[in-house]
Parts: C-alpha cells; sequence; structure tokens
C-alpha cells in the first residue's frame, strides 16, 4: 500500500513540501541580499562596520590604506564564508528536518485486513486507482460471539467454514460465516470477499453486512431465510413440497439477472467462476440471490492475459473447456449456469447417481435426451406435469446452448436473461389460460406427457 501512496503523490506535493521544510522565505531572502551585496558595508566605512581586533586581543589599529586593502579581503572571505554557511543551513534543514505528513487522497484507504491490504489485489487489475473506503460494518469478536448466540445455530458447512445464524443489535438476521482457520488461502478469500461485495449492490446479489477480523475471520451477510436453492430442489424435508415450474423459473430469471449484472454492470466486471444451486440463496419472498464471491476475480485482470491463478469451480458445474484451456472468459459461468437449468428442470443434482449405481453427468445425461427429440426422461416427477411443456422445452434449448463446445457457440448471459423472461411470459399466459378454463382448479399444466416430445427451435 505504501507503494500505491508514494505513486499516487503528486510530484508537485513533494515538492511543495520540501520549500515548507526549510526556513523561512523571508530567512533566506535575507540571506541571498547578502550574497549579492558582497561586502558594501566595509568599503563604505559605515559605523556598522566593526573591524576585527587585532591579535592578542589589541584594539585595532587605525585605518591605513594597507589595512583597508585587508579589511576588504578579510570582508569578501567573511561575506563568502557566511553564504557558504547559509547555504549549508539551507540544505540540512530540506534534508533532515521532519516532513509534514502528506495528506491522503480521501479516496485511498487502508483498511486493516490481517496484514493484507486491500488495494494489493488490485495493483494490477485498476492500476493508479484509489480504493474507495469499505462501505461495511467491523465487528468485534464479542460482537460476533453475542450476534449467534454463542454460535448456537448452524446453518450450514462451506469451503469458507461453518456458517450461523445470528441478530444484530439492531434486530436484523443474519448469516454469519466463520472461517474454519486463518491461513493464507483464507484470508486472500476473505479480503477478496470483503473487497467485492462491500462495492457492489444489487437486488439480486447477497448484501454483506459487516466482517471481523479478529481471533478468526468473518463475514457477516444478510439473512435468506429459505436457504439455497440446492436444499429446496434437492433436501428430503424441502422434497416434500417441490418447488412448482413457475418458482422455479422465476427463480432462475433473478439469477440470470444477478449474473448478467456481474458480467456487464458493474465496476469491475466479475466472472464468479463458482455458479451452483448451494449459490443461488432465497429470501422470505423466494426471491434469488447469488452468493459466494470468495473465489471471484475481476473481469480485466483476465482480460489483460495475466495468467490465471487456479482453476476454481465444482465438480460437475465446470466447463470442460475451461480445464483443459485454463482461459477464464464470462463463458465459464454460462457453462455453470445451462448445469443449473438441468438441474431446475430434472430436479437431478450436477453429478447424480442412475439406475445403475452408476455416476452420472447431468449435462450428458440431458443432451442425449432432448437430442432424442423427448425429454420426457429428465423433467422432474415431483412437478407431476404442472408446467407448460413450451416453457420446459425453451428451458432446455438455453441449457444446451449454454454448455454448447466451443464455448464462443454460448449465448451471453443478457441473451440467456432476456430468453429466460420470455419462457416465464409463456408460462404466466399459459397459467392464466388454464385459470380461465379451470376457474375453480389449481393449474394443472399442460404438460401430458405425449405432448413432451416437442421440436425445440434452438435460441441461437
Ligand atoms: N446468507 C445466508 N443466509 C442463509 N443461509 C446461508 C447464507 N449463506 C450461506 N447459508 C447456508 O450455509 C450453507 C453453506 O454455505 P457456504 O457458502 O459456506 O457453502 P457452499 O455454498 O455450500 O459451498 P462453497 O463453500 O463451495 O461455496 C448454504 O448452503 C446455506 O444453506
Ligand atoms: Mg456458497
Amino acid at each position: 500500500m505504501s507503494s500505491l501512496i508514494v505513486a499516487t503523490t503528486p510530484k508537485s506535493l513533494l515538492s511543495r513540501e520540501t520549500l515548507c521544510s526549510a526556513p523561512a522565505a523571508s530567512d533566506i531572502a535575507s540571506l541571498l541580499t547578502f550574497e549579492y551585496s558582497g561586502n558594501p558595508l566595509c568599503e563604505s566605512n559605515s559605523a556598522d562596520c566593526v573591524p576585527s581586533p587585532g591579535p592578542n586581543g589589541s584594539p585595532p589599529a587605525p585605518p591605513s590604506k594597507k589595512s583597508s586593502t585587508g579589511a576588504i579581503v578579510g570582508g569578501a572571505v567573511a561575506g563568502i564564508l557566511v553564504v557558504a554557511i547559509a547555504i549549508c543551513i539551507v540544505v540540512y534543514c530540506s534534508c533532515f528536518k521532519k516532513k509534514p505528513p502528506v495528506q491522503k487522497d480521501p479516496k485511498v484507504n487502508v483498511p486493516r485486513e490481517g496484514g493484507v491490504e486491500i488495494n494489493q489485489i488490485y495493483e494490477y487489475s485498476v492500476p493508479n486507482k484509489a480504493m474507495p473506503k469499505l462501505a461495511v460494518q467491523e465487528f468485534s469478536f464479542e460482537e460476533i460471539k453475542l450476534a449467534t448466540n454463542d454460535f448456537r445455530t448452524k446453518l450450514g458447512q462451506g469451503g469458507f467454514g461453518p456458517v450461523y445464524k445470528g441478530c444484530l443489535q439492531d434486530g436484523r438476521f443474519v448469516a454469519i460465516k466463520v472461517a474454519s482457520n486463518a491461513a493464507d488461502q483464507g484470508t486472500k478469500e476473505f479480503v477478496n470477499e470483503v473487497d467485492l461485495l462491500s462495492r457492489i449492490h444489487h437486488k439480486n446479489l447477497v448484501g454483506l453486512l459487516g466482517f471481523c477480523n479478529e481471533q478468526k475471520l468473518v463475514l457477516v451477510y444478510e439473512f435468506m431465510s429459505s436457504g439455497s436453492l440446492f436444499d429446496c430442489l434437492h433436501d428430503p424435508y424441502a422434497m416434500a413440497s417441490p418447488l412448482p415450474w413457475r418458482t422455479r423459473l422465476r427463480i432462475m430469471v433473478d439469477a440470470a439477472q444477478g449474473f448478467d449484472y456481474l458480467h456487464n454492470g458493474c465496476n469491475p466486471r466479475i466472472i464468479h467462476r463458482d455458479i451452483k444451486s448451494s449459490n443461488i440463496l432465497l429470501n422470505d419472498k423466494m426471491e434469488a440471490k447469488i452468493s459466494d464471491f470468495g473465489i471471484s476475480r475481476d473481469y480485466i485482470r483476465s482480460e489483460t492475459g495475466a495468467p490465471p491463478t487456479t482453476l476454481m469451480g465444482s465438480m460437475g458445474y465446470m466447463d470442460p473447456e475451461y480445464m483443459s484451456s485454463m482461459k477464464l472468459t464470462e463463458k465459464v459461468d454460462v457453462y455453470s449456469f445451462g448445469v443449473l437449468l438441468f438441474e431446475v428442470v430434472s430436479g437431478q443434482t450436477a453429478i447424480f447417481k442412475d439406475n445403475f449405481h452408476q455416476p452420472t453427468n447431468i449435462v450428458e445425461w440431458a443432451r442425449a435426451s432432448i437430442n432424442r427429440g423427448v425429454i420426457d426422461d429428465i423433467v422432474d416427477l415431483s412437478l407431476h406435469g404442472q408446467f407448460d411443456v413450451q416453457s420446459v422445452w425453451k428451458v432446455a434449448d438455453v441449457a444446451l446452448a449454454c454448455v454448447d463446445i466451443p464455448s464462443s457457440k454460448r449465448p451471453k448471459m443478457s441473451e440467456v436473461y432476456n430468453e429466460l423472461r420470455e419462457v416465464e411470459r409463456i408460462e404466466l399466459e399459459s397459467e392464466e389460460r388454464q385459470a380461465i378454463n379451470q376457474p375453480s382448479g389449481e393449474f394443472r399444466g399442460n404438460s401430458n406427457y405425449s405432448t413432451l416430445a416437442y421440436t425445440h427451435v434452438s435460441i441461437r
């Protein structure tokens, strides 16, 4: 950080400071006046001219022609000496006098982050740009203990560490992630997450409310009371009341909007790199928000050709092209989003065991069915046919396009978002038609399984 401050300190400020450290300007002016005038006092026989005493302290001899020549020479020597001393004083003062602190650019902030300075992670990505202050609250570890009631209610466990439910003093519920250890890896992830989330706000991104850096690294998030999409789809308890198709669509539209914002709306643009159903969280209104930017990296760094750090992502969601080439583009996220769409359509996990207990990749499995022109094999049975078949086919088509190889053929996240909105419109219109036809009954869908062999239209 110090290097950043020095790099951004204007040269003019430094030179101004050097001048301020020297003696007062009037002092210098008087010294310079002395230099310019040589030794005029002695030449003019002014009363101010005090001749030097004689040897042994004897009174000075009366002035004579010879002695006046000596006085001139002596005066000149004295004058030169005084000027030399004055120059020495100026040089000494400007070099050794303690400088007043350089006034920091108010936009430059060096938060305390376990020895890691926030701006260090941006040295390459945002050159010469001062980082604004973190917008999050810093908690003490005591406050964290109080909020979680001594870590009483565990919500889940992830790679970062356990997640606890908490309540802040102002009554807000929060989810509190506590790092398992404070090793380097955790520290970097922690700093990355705090820094990114504190700057990026969107209705479809989980809000970071604060952090703690005492004893343990802790992140405080807004509480998402309906848990993760993974839990809603795959948890045995949740499966008792499966998510309706319309709700699944709404969740995917929300998520697509969040990812579109990460890719195209925010600055710096973000590639998430770990899109999966456990990172899509739901609030009490079942609105979806994206979590976990801990392993995100800013877009610019990858575009500048800087080598990617390490391969990151989760099993079953990772783009095979990215795995072999290590080339990071936003299409890596698009692939994972395609996997997520198949998960939502089928209710299967990204890697699941088939009827023969063999591990199966959801993409290969779904693609095979779709290419045969039927999707009844892959649609979640727990939906009980309550969906519009056209909307399911369209989602399957979008998913297929998202996992296409090569990645250049995949749609952009903005296109995915628009397609899903269109699908949602189709679904809602279908439900309205059904409601008119069956005014007393609930929506039954039009997914008679014999109609699922629908000729799908590619979105490309
Ligand atoms: N803001 C939140 N509100 C409510 N529950 C949350 C919140 N954040 C996380 N959780 C819960 O904690 C669980 C673990 O989350 P976490 O992000 O730590 O791990 P993960 O997403 O499962 O895996 P990974 O570490 O690979 O991201 C989630 O599945 C979810 O149930
Ligand atoms: Mg997570």
